[in-house]
């Protein structure tokens, strides 16, 4: 691992702060007008998404409510480890709810299906996934319902997403560069 300083250590920029405000204003604005009446209870999963979530919630014109679920299948690693672990659950029972799953990135899926299980299982009165980003690895569909960006199959850091918890507080998503991670 050589990390230096995020000037130094991406590849290039994959999307603009900018890029990544006017795409998030869309998506909030869609799930204000969808949710307008049902107060949804938006579950931001720790800690990637907490970025994405922050700015998403707040592009929603619309009573909602805010919780949060800690999860880790990374460890300190650039690859899966197959493993979906829950630190911390939510505090709110979603019976009866009207659920937003905010995601910030699907790679090979696994955590996302392993959440919308679990949260089915609490029998909530609807469900929907929202995720900033997604990869083609895991067999064409999204897998969420609403997607901000699709990218490539490449290790990206930035707006929450994190190599060895570094480069979270970045303003925009960026490519790593190789010699950094192997
Ligand atoms: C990352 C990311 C997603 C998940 C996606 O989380 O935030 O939750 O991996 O990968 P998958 O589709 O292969 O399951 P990570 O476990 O690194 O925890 P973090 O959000 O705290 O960084």
């Amino acid at each position: 691992m050589r990390i230096t300083t995020p000037k130094n250590d991406i590849e290039r920029v994959l999307f603009t702060g900018e890029q990544i405000s006017e795409r998030v204003r869309e998506l909030g604005a869609a799930l204000a007008e969808e949710y307008r009446d049902r107060q949804p209870l938006m579950v931001c999963i720790l800690k990637g998404a907490s970025v994405f979530y922050a700015d998403l919630c707040r592009a929603m014109d619309c009573a909602l409510f805010m919780d949060f679920i800690a999860v880790s299948s990374y460890g300190a690693s650039s690859k899966s480890t197959g493993v979906v672990r829950i630190i911390k659950d939510l505090d709110s029972n979603i019976t009866g709810r009207h659920v937003v799953i905010v995601e910030d990135i699907i790679d090979s899926g696994l955590t996302l299906r392993y959440l919308e299980e679990l949260f089915a299982s609490r029998k909530p009165a609807s469900m929907k996934t929202v995720c900033l980003l997604d990869k083609p690895r895991h067999g064409g569909g999204s897998g969420a319902d609403a997607v901000g960006f699709d990218i490539p199959d490449e290790f990206v850091v930035g707006y929450g997403l994190d190599y060895a918890g570094h480069y979270r507080n970045l303003p925009y998503i960026g490519v790593l560069k190789k010699e950094v991670y192997e």
